[in-house]
């Protein structure tokens, strides 16, 4: 297990988003509403870099020819090919088998801190025991 501090809850505020240097590819860590989320930066449709995507929201069907844009901020859509995610679930829109790996993450002390089961030779600065 890999635990991490991703930064201050300030510098990671509602709307935004950033990649840790955690496990073999990366982590997002996103701040949808005040809520943080942690998704595996590996697409599962190619391995594309998903979490380097766009925050954005996605269309529900409104019936009629029409479509609705919804959930603004809470999808992220993949770099190489614009596979939709959950951000919060880290399920697909269109296929919700299919899922990206989410990780925990909350706040401690101010502090964002992630937990992976990623390598140990992060970037990021790991925590120590007793919360160093
Ligand atoms: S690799 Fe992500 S949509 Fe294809």
């Amino acid at each position: 297990m890999g635990r991490y501090v991703v930064g201050r809850t300030a510098d990671l505020p509602p709307g935004s988003h950033r990649v840790v240097r955690a496990g073999r590819v990366g982590v997002g860590v996103f701040n949808v509403n005040g809520k943080y989320y942690a998704l595996n930066n590996y697409c599962p449709h190619a391995g594309g870099p998903l979490c380097l995507g766009d925050v954005t929201g996605t269309t529900e069907d409104a019936g009629a020819y029409n479509v609705l844009w919804v959930r603004q901020g809470e999808i992220v859509s993949c770099p190489w090919h614009a596979w939709e995610f959950d951000i919060a679930t880290g399920r697909t829109i269109t296929e919700p088998t299919k899922a990206v790996r989410t990780y925990p993450v909350w706040v401690e002390d101010g502090q964002v801190i992630l937990e992976t089961d990623g390598d140990p030779g992060s970037a990021a600065r790991r925590q120590q025991p007793g919360g160093g």
